[in-house]
């Protein structure tokens, strides 16, 4: 993969867009945007955090491009993702007369991109946007390939759509003031890709781990045009997760039941994943899909990351999670497994008590 690669085509006929990944892109983000067929108004959309950081920088940059700019601010955090702060950003769009080619801004992580992408999708059936991701985890993972979600009580991600941006505008240096714990939590997710599609990948991260934590912006950069490049690939041959798609959900599995299980207040997302990614390894092992080299070279390097790799919610607890998994279809529940660092496959799982001995196994091999 060539350094200097930072726009990261994703090919979609006419839902076609560019991923632009470099430092201190949010001063340009106006004149990015002026080279797509837009009105002059738009809504950026954020939450206190991300507004007190970057907010005056974003607004200026779409001012100096000519841009009728409202800002809206959501409450911090997942409880963001909810229909009635979708209702609330209806309103600001009326309130902006907003038209069916003016933009709504997607400005922070992946809560903000998911809450401002379903609103986008379903204002006026769907309107511009362009996600400026400002999490790692945003930038490598939820920004791009088009879904966006609510979360309901009963449930995460149950209110949702595919619905492609028009422009992703990913600035690195925006990683420097994210706290390490949320680095370290989308780390997990680039992780992911090295296992699932790339062993250079995997073993760049082993081999640039320090600078990657001290947010170096040069292997920042290429970590996040590395994994959208590989995501655009995916997304790009199975759009609406019929098949293929299903490969970016490598550890998820284990992960989701986790945070469910947890409630979602204990872990990070990218942490339950890393977790759910050992398991889904000790499965393969179990399996004869790979060898216990695989399994010791992941949890290695998780570990050297600062992400947990065993958890100590009840392996029953966890079982009953996946119960209740999107991902089960005619009572199988399909699990991403490795066939070695690069490598995987997509295979049913039937028998509960198989995932049992795997959590077991997981959390004893170390
Ligand atoms: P997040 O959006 O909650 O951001 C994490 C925290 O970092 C927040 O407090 C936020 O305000 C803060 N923050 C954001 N940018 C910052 C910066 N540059 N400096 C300092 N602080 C900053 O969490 P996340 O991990 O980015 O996203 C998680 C969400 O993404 C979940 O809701 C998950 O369901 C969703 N997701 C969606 C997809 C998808 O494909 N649509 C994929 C993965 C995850
Ligand atoms: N984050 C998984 C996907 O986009 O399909």
């Amino acid at each position: 993969m060539k350094r200097s690669l930072d726009t990261v085509p994703v090919s979609l006929g006419d839902r076609s867009y560019q991923i632009v990944i470099g430092s201190g892109l949010l001063k340009r983000l106006g004149e990015l945007c002026a080279g797509l067929p837009l009105t002059h108004r738009a809504v950026v959309v954020t939450n206190p955090v991300v507004h007190r950081l970057y907010g005056a920088v974003v607004k200026a940059s779409l001012v100096r491009a000519g841009f009728d700019v409202a800002l809206v601010q959501v409450p911090n955090g997942e409880r963001a993702k909810s229909l009635s702060q979708a209702a609330r950003l209806y309103q600001a769009f009326v309130r902006h007369r907003m038209d069916r080619r003016s933009a709504v801004i997607a400005l922070g992580g992946g809560v903000i991109g998911d809450l401002a992408g379903y609103a986008a999708a379903t204002y006026l059936r769907g309107i511009p946007l362009i996600q400026v991701p400002t999490t790692l985890l945003a930038q490598v993972d939820s920004s791009v390939g088009g879904k966006t979600g609510l979360n309901l009580r009963e449930g995460k991600n149950l209110v949702g759509a595919f619905y492609q941006p028009s422009l992703v505008v990913a600035d690195t240096q925006t990683l420097e003031s994210l706290p390490p714990r949320q680095l370290r939590a989308g780390l997990s997710e680039v992780v992911k890709y090295g296992m699932i599609a790339d062993p250079e990948l995997f073993g760049y991260i082993e081999s640039h781990l320090d600078q990657v934590l001290r947010a170096e912006e040069e292997p920042l950069t290429l970590l996040v045009t590395w994994s959208c490049a590989i995501k655009a690939k995916v997304v790009e041959q199975d759009e609406r997760e019929d098949g293929l798609r299903a490969i970016l959900n490598f550890g998820h599995t284990v992960g989701h039941a986790i945070e469910t299980a947890t409630g979602y207040r204990r872990l990070l997302h990218g942490e339950a994943v890393a977790i759910g990614m050992v398991v889904a390894t000790a499965l393969s092992v179990m399996r004869g899909l790979c060898g216990k080299e695989d399994l010791h070279r992941l949890r290695s390097l998780l570990r050297r990351i600062g992400l947990p790799t065993s958890s100590n919610i009840g392996f029953t607890n966890i079982v009953q999670s996946i119960g209740y998994d999107k991902k089960i279809k005619n009572n199988m529940t399909y699990f991403v497994l490795t066939k070695g660092v690069g490598h995987v496959t997509v295979a049913p799982i039937s028998d509960r008590r198989e995932l049992r001995r795997a959590l077991v196994f997981a959390s004893r091999s170390s």
